[in-house]
């Protein structure tokens, strides 16, 4: 898949999580106030937000200050730049990065093991079984010692538990 495919599912994803929220804002203005209906909001503005910075998309990429006051001082002062009246990536390290879109139920062409996973709000869409199996196959591509971190909503399963100790509410490291 070349970057002009990742980007026109990238594309289709807007307009899906745009269509998501006008329905939970319209519930919203309803007089509806159900938690889930906010934290679907936030899903959809954190999907085209992590989107539009892969893509440089930078009208649409930088962070409010008050997203990045949790970085360390000594990592932000490095790696943060002001933009306009949020906060950008240093070019250098988005350079580094390499984007390939995975399907995650689908085979995976990944041979390395990673220092770090981070599969954040997405078990979330799945179900007991195929959180357990996503799971089992995001342990095998850890390194020992390398850190798994997940939503805040998500949970370990009992299947893969055994092989994480936990350093804080949503990141693992893998122990065996
Ligand atoms: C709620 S967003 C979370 C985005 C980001 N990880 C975050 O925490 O802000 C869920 C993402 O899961 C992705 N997703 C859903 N099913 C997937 C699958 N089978 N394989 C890969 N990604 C999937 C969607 O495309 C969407 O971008």
């Amino acid at each position: 898949m070349d970057m002009n495919e990742i980007e026109a599912i990238f594309f289709q994803e807007c307009e899906e999580g745009l269509v998501g929220l006008e329905a939970c804002f319209a519930e919203l203005s309803g007089g509806g106030r159900d938690p889930e209906t906010i934290n679907t909001i936030f899903r959809h503005v954190h999907s085209i937000k992590g989107g539009a910075g892969a893509f440089g998309l930078e009208r649409l990429q930088p962070y409010p200050a008050a997203t990045v006051e949790p970085v360390p001082a000594p990592l932000a002062k490095v790696w943060l730049k002001q933009h306009g009246t949020g906060f950008q990536v240093d070019p250098m390290l988005r350079e580094a990065l390499t984007i390939n879109a995975l399907n995650l139920l689908g085979e995976w062409p990944i041979r390395t093991k990673f220092d770090a996973i981070f599969c954040r709000n997405v078990m979330i869409y799945f179900d007991g079984p195929t959180k357990a199996r996503l799971q089992t196959r995001l342990a095998d591509r850890l390194k020992t010692g390398g850190l798994l971190c997940i939503g805040h909503s998500e949970r370990l399963d009992s299947s893969v538990a055994g092989q994480f100790e936990s350093v804080g509410r949503t990141s693992f490291r893998k122990i065996a």
